[in-house]
């Protein structure tokens, strides 16, 4: 049975840890599927990790519903019985520009990509009532809170809530991303012990990246974690150094071809064409 939103919350109440993956094609979400993850995320970060942007600023709703599809087939192949649930990032400025532009980007996504459900970051009080739309029209959202990427002209890619003042307001905030009917809350890059109280105080599962062990899952970018991604996060360190090892390996097979053949000049004139064979 493929997993839905609501069963995520069956899982923490259940005491199961859940695990989130990026994916920004149909390789990566094969390779994420077949290590058995329950969710799959087609994660903004895709404008840095694979269209080399600087920041996730950039990256279009058009771009990521093309990423999205991609990743959808990929698990289509994968795992056709079992396939982990699939949420998609809403780009900057897709949400934030009135609510009938946001529910109808929301829609897309879910209309023509195999996504089920959608991220947002924030909980100004503009992003509730648009959350609160989406729910009512029936989309499942995934809330974002602490580091917001999608703010980094504001809040840069530091450490969040360091102080009580804030670690009180991201409570409250959490609280009304619940109340406003998202399904999941991802907390980026926050004190640990903080991530650790959300996850108790909330009915709804805390899925941290760079918030310690206390959520009630993990979320990691899929590059980040092989040592694939040309920036690395400290708060997310690489199981593997993957690209230093493909650099290698590759080296290793141009260098097997034998040494590289200086460019050949053009031919003046046209050569004469090869006798046609008998037939
Ligand atoms: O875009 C992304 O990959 C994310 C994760 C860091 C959670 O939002």
């Amino acid at each position: 049975m493929p997993l839905r939103p609501a069963d995520l919350t069956r899982r923490k109440q259940a005491g199961l840890p859940i695990t989130l993956l990026t994916a920004w094609d149909a390789l990566s979400a094969a390779v994420v599927a077949g290590a058995g993850v329950d969710a799959v995320l087609v994660g903004d970060s895709l404008a840095m990790v694979v269209l080399g942007h600087a920041t996730t600023l950039p990256v279009t709703l058009e771009e990521m519903l093309h990423h999205c599809r991609a990743a959808g087939r990929g698990l289509a192949a994968a795992a056709p019985h079992d396939p982990p649930l699939l949420i998609c990032d809403l780009p900057f400025l897709s949400y934030q520009c009135g609510a009938d532009e946001a529910v109808a980007a929301a829609g897309r996504v879910l209309k023509e990509t195999p996504a089920v459900a959608v991220k947002l970051e924030g909980a100004e009080p503009e992003t509730l009532a648009v959350i609160d739309r989406m729910v009512r029209s029936g989309i499942p959202v995934m809330g974002h809170l602490g580091l917001t990427p999608q703010s980094v002209h504001q809040l840069g890619y530091r450490r969040q809530a360091g102080d009580p003042v804030s670690q009180e307001r991201l409570r409250r905030r959490a609280l009304a991303l619940q109340e406003a009917g998202c399904f999941a809350l991802v907390i980026e890059h926050v004190p640990a012990e903080l991530a650790s109280v959300l996850s108790a105080a909330l009915v709804i599962p805390v899925i941290g990246i760079g918030a310690g062990d206390g959520c009630d899952g993990q979320v990691r970018v899929t590059a980040d974690l092989l040592g694939l991604s040309s920036r690395q996060p400290p708060f997310s360190p690489p199981l593997i150094q993957g690209r230093a090892l493909a650099v290698k390996v590759l080296g290793r097979w141009v260098r097997q071809q034998g040494p590289a053949a200086a460019p050949s000049p053009a031919p003046a004139t046209r050569p004469a064409s090869p006798a046609a064979p008998h037939c």
